[in-house]
């Protein structure tokens, strides 16, 4: 079995992807990570596809010369649209959040009808449906773009009477649906979970694609003899294109723990162009 010890790669838009890490941390406990927030061109997820693929590759371009060992892109954004560029663009081991989010949620539905939310970039791109249906194309995939929902995680009023009063106007075709099944396909969805759970019921299943993520990564590393060898404390490191401030006090709230040092960057420049 082959080892290696160098850091996991993670990159996002923003500051969502830190739902991703918290559970990475979890499964790989020993695993070394370095995140990339753009935060400073967020969000991707009401940009062209042109667009998303450029900062997508920047942000990779970011990780690879910090000397990864593999990337998961935890934006649902990039996964959905800007995977193909990366991989064309790097050698890299690269794992997006759809996929594992789309198996899961087949491997949970009895009903054979699932609802997936995200952006407006993920629903347009139809990657869930097209995921799920490699699976089993008998299953119904009703996609919602909850493009509100983003801002209003990060303004943290996840209880709020508005969130709630937002989320029932867009989630009201699901709920006649008869959905069993649904996806929170973008990073920010996971702090609104229990207001969602209530809006569509306490049957629906929800599937978190990030969590998701975290699991077969474990199976991805071991695979290709990439995990880290031993029990080592693990080392967090984070990257943001603007204010560190700001990140580190809304991060810990996505990340469920402290933040450790945040170093602000310039991604045009220290992309590697
Ligand atoms: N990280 C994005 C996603 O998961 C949400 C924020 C954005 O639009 O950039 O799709």
């Amino acid at each position: 079995m082959s080892y290696d010890s160098r850091p996991i790669g993670v990159f996002d838009s923003g500051i969502g992807g830190l739902t991703v890490v918290q559970h990475l941390m979890r499964v790989l406990p020993h695993e070394h990570i370095i995140y990339f927030g753009d935060t400073a061109r967020v969000p991707y997820g009401s940009r062209s596809t042109d667009v998303v693929e450029r900062y997508a590759v920047e942000d990779a371009s970011f990780l690879l010369a910090k000397d990864v060992k593999a990337i998961v892109v935890a934006c649902n954004t990039v996964s959905a649209v800007g995977l193909g560029a990366v991989r064309a663009a790097f050698d890299i081991p690269l794992l997006g959040v759809i996929e594992p989010g789309a198996r899961a949620a087949a491997r949970a539905t009895r009903s054979n009808r699932i609802g997936v939310i995200g952006t407006v970039a993920t629903i347009a791109s139809c990657s869930y449906t097209t995921a799920i249906h490699a699976i089993n194309p008998s299953i119904e995939v009703i996609g919602i773009a909850c493009p509100l929902f983003v801002p209003l995680a990060e303004e943290g009023w996840t209880g709020h009477p508005a969130t709630r009063l937002v989320a029932e106007e867009y989630l009201s075709t699901l709920r006649s649906s008869a959905i069993d099944t649904l996806v929170l396909g973008c990073t920010h969805y996971p702090l609104l979970h229990d207001l969602i759970q209530d809006v569509v019921g306490s049957d629906v299943r929800i599937i978190n694609s990030g969590e998701e993520t975290a699991y077969e990564t474990t199976a991805f590393l071991t695979q290709r003899g990439l995990l880290v060898q031993g029990s080592p404390q693990p080392s967090y490191r984070f990257f943001v294109s603007d204010s560190p401030e700001k990140f580190r006090l809304l991060g810990e709230r996505f990340l469920g723990m402290p933040l450790s040092e945040v170093v602000k960057v310039d991604i045009t420049t220290d992309a590697g162009h």
